[in-house]
């Protein structure tokens, strides 16, 4: 597996394996997502096996500016003014597939949505607007396992299975895009790095996507983001043998932030659930309660997955 770099070189070479067909994963704002040419149904087919990622679980496909995503899906005047106040940035909208779009059904799971994204990193957009097309690219982890925020991340689960990653360090939002379905009714489908707050501003009171019986997006199952030892969450109380993963003050082993800052809790999260897993060796995880506004819902919602049981 190559290691690139974030330069002009690094993706011109990583423009070569995805025209070949291969699998380059690259550092986006959010998390680093594994990239495949998504017109492609060998690049797409290989994402689902690099990754051991189940069929029905669609993929979002990256753009790099508006013009690539108004070729993809059908922009009524509600995503126009989604699109125009968060792109680029970390939201996903799912919006309804144009027939003659292009991109492998597998992007898809054949639904006649379309999920997109025009991420902000500056080293995704130059990677895709260098490609000339969408990439489709779930985050670059094995299925089921943490988020990767980190090259160093993507090497671990991924080592032998894909091409290269290009390095950008560490990620700055830490947790995925916030995904809103533009249906009947604008829904929810997962929490994520723009804000509930920010979003209804905009589109007034959102609906809940889904139903408890049924995942809301089809990759929100509830076991995910799992690490190896047991999650005990909103954990008031220290417990001998446990590792403890603070918010604000109060004794712990590693902290999401110290200063009780969601945005800086994010960016942590899913490396310190790394770290913590590391240290651990199979004990049991505590995490301290986090709140459940702002940024506060996406790490709440991965961390209900990392607890689930499996
Ligand atoms: O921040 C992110 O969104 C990252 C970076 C790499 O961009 N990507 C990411 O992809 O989180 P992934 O595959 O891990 O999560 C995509 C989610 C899945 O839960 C999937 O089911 C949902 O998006 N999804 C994709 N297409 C959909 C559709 N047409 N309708 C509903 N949900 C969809
Ligand atoms: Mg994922």
């Amino acid at each position: 597996m190559q290691i690139l770099a974030p330069d002009a070189d690094g993706i011109q070479r990583a423009v070569a394996l995805l025209r070949g067909g291969l699998l380059v994963a690259f550092p986006t704002e959010t998390v680093y997502g594994l990239g495949g040419d998504a017109m492609s149904d060998l690049a797409v087919a290989r994402i689902y096996a690099a990754k051991g990622r189940p069929r029905f679980n669609p993929l979002i496909a990256h753009v790099s500016d508006m013009a690539m995503a108004r070729r993809l899906a059908v922009f009524d005047d509600k995503a126009e003014a989604l699109a125009a106040r968060f792109w680029p940035g970390p939201l996903t909208l799912v919006l309804p597939l144009r027939m003659d779009a292009g991109l492998s059904p597998y992007v898809t799971a054949e639904l006649p949505t379309v999920a997109i994204r025009l991420p902000a990193h500056p080293v995704a957009r130059a990677l895709i607007a260098a490609f000339g097309g969408p990439l489709a690219a779930p985050s670059a982890n094995p299925s089921g396992r943490v988020s990767p925020t980190r090259a160093d991340h993507v090497v671990d689960g991924l080592q032998g299975r894909i091409a290269a990653v290009i390095d950008g360090g560490a990620c700055e939002v830490g947790v995925e895009s916030t995904i809103l379905g533009l249906f009947a009714r604008t829904e929810l489908l997962r929490p994520g790095g723009v804000t509930v707050e920010a979003i209804e501003a905009l589109t007034g009171p959102l609906a809940i996507g889904g139903d408890t019986a049924r995942p809301n997006a089809p990759g929100q199952l509830a076991s995910h983001y799992a690490p190896n030892a047991p999650v005990r969450l909103k954990a008031v109380d220290t417990r001998a043998g446990e590792v403890r993963i603070g918010f604000g003050d109060g004794p712990c082993d590693l902290n999401l932030s110290p200063k009780a800052d969601l945005i800086e809790a994010a960016a942590n999260l899913f490396h310190l659930l790394r770290a913590a897993d590391a240290l651990s060796q199979g004990r049991p995880i505590a995490i301290a309660p986090i709140p459940d506004t702002g940024l506060g819902r996406a790490i709440n919602d991965r961390l209900r997955r990392a607890a689930a049981p499996r």
